[in-house]
């Protein structure tokens, strides 16, 4: 049996990948409301990562639903089964030394648990885009809201659908009286003390 090669043997380790892109995988989970102004956020800071030389990817809820959960609606077992496959794949693109921002309501205390404990704990860095309900209305940039409550869509966060707020997510933005870049640079705040090793 000599001629058995466990696969064990041949895989590159995350270390060794980590080590070839002179960056250490992490996940940035964004939580909030839709209209909050998590995609903004998460663009911006996908920007900049990018010119200061980082490899990142971002997932986000209407592209993710637009395909690999183009099978999924909006009741409370499907978001959790959405929530639980990005976080696979967010493990996926982590464990392989990339920082992977995945922006998505994720209502509940408890699919944000799940995704912290599919990722690991030490990879997850929750980030609250704590933007009023009022507000998201307010400016209701896709017409959800709107629709929502004229009774077309069932079951929208925030109107017929909970979201629960984190209390202790490792970053905070309030949106209303913080700049794009100024979340940015928060958020960049955390790669430098997280991400000792490289020179970048
Ligand atoms: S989650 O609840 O499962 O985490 P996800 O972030 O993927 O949601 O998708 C949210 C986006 O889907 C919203 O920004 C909005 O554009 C759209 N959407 C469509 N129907 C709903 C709904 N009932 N509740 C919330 N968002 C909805």
């Amino acid at each position: 049996m000599n001629n058995l090669h466990p696969i064990h043997d041949s895989l590159v380790s995350r270390q060794e990948k980590e080590n070839l892109l002179a960056q250490r995988g992490m996940v940035f989970w964004f939580t909030g409301l839709s209209g909050s102004g998590k995609s903004t956020i998460a663009t911006a800071f996908q920007r900049t990562l990018y010119e200061y030389g980082y490899v990142v990817e971002v997932l986000d809820g209407d592209n993710i639903r637009t395909g690999l959960n183009n099978n999924l609606s909006f009741t409370e077992a499907d978001r959790a089964e959405n929530i639980r496959r990005i976080a696979e794949v967010a493990k996926l693109f982590c464990q392989n030394g990339i920082i992977t921002i995945c922006s998505f309501i994720s209502p509940t205390i408890a699919m944000r648990e799940q995704a912290r404990n599919i990722i690991g704990p030490d990879d997850f860095i929750e980030v609250f885009v704590d933007t009023p309900f009022e507000i998201c209305e307010q400016r209701d940039v896709k017409g959800l809201y709107a629709r929502a409550r004229k009774g077309e869509i069932k079951g929208f966060t925030g109107i017929d659908s909970p979201f629960e707020a984190p209390d202790h997510a490792e970053i905070r933005i309030t949106t209303v009286d913080t700049q794009i870049k100024d979340a940015v640079a928060k958020l960049m705040l955390t790669i430098q003390t997280r991400i000792t090793r490289i020179n970048k």
